[in-house]
């Protein structure tokens, strides 16, 4: 399991090493990271949530054709026992928010992982990496016009126009409330209150005003 776990590691960090849009190799490392500690406290079967981890981003739409990303993660766990790798697989194939359109996550393992990818999208790491995205898909970083779209399907949240301060509104302050693991709550809430001192600052400065 241990050689499973380099291979893979070397595998994603040589794939997404150049990744532009803040789901580079840093951020696998660090939702890696989350997932063992979030695993740990949870008591969840630790070699599923590292493997899942490692890969949930090789099969993301956002980044890649998701059948040719299945059958290249198949293909690196080969030498996984067969439940273990249908587990795995079935994780990364449910994690994902897509407009807040997914059913809830079953396995305690895909709760873990979900908790760790969603922590890894909110706080100061999250701000950055919604700004780095805005900006490598040329969107703006705020227009007072575009209003935060509350109902979206999943096509139309990938696809509809939105700016990095919207996706706060549309994404990123719901899930602290959406946090599966009492570990993943714990540690969601300086996170959440990071990102709402944040906007709050934000806000004055694009009107020109002080806080205080
Ligand atoms: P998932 O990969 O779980 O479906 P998302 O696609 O919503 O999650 O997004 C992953 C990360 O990419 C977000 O947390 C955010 O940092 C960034 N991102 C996604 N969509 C947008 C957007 N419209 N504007 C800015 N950042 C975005
Ligand atoms: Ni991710």
């Amino acid at each position: 399991m241990e050689n499973v776990i380099q291979e893979l590691r070397r595998y994603v960090e040589q794939k997404l090493e150049n990744e532009g849009s803040g789901h580079d190799w840093s951020h696998i490392d660090r939702v890696t990271r989350l997932a063992i500690i979030i695993a740990e406290a949870e008591q969840a079967n630790l070699f599923v949530c590292e493997a899942a981890a490692l890969v949930h981003d090789l099969v993301d739409d956002k980044l890649t054709c998701p059948e040719e990303g299945f059958k290249e993660v198949e293909k690196l766990l080969r030498h996984v026992e067969e439940n273990d790798r249908n587990h795995i697989i079935e994780i990364i194939s449910t994690i994902s928010f897509k407009g807040g359109k997914m059913p809830p996550v079953r396995s305690l393992e895909a709760k873990v992982v979900q908790d760790a990818d969603r922590l890894d999208a909110i706080g100061a790491i999250g701000i950055a990496r919604t700004f780095v995205y805005a900006g490598s898909k040329g969107d703006m970083m705020y227009d007072p016009s575009l209003t935060p779209r509350e109902e979206m399907s999943a096509s139309s949240y990938r696809e509809g126009r939105s700016t990095a301060i919207n996706h706060f509104y549309e994404k990123l302050l719901k899930l602290k409330d959406l946090m599966n693991t009492e570990k993943g709550k714990e540690l969601a809430e300086e996170r959440h209150a990071c990102m709402e001192s944040f906007l709050e600052q934000f806000h004055y400065e694009w009107e020109g005003k002080k806080k205080v």
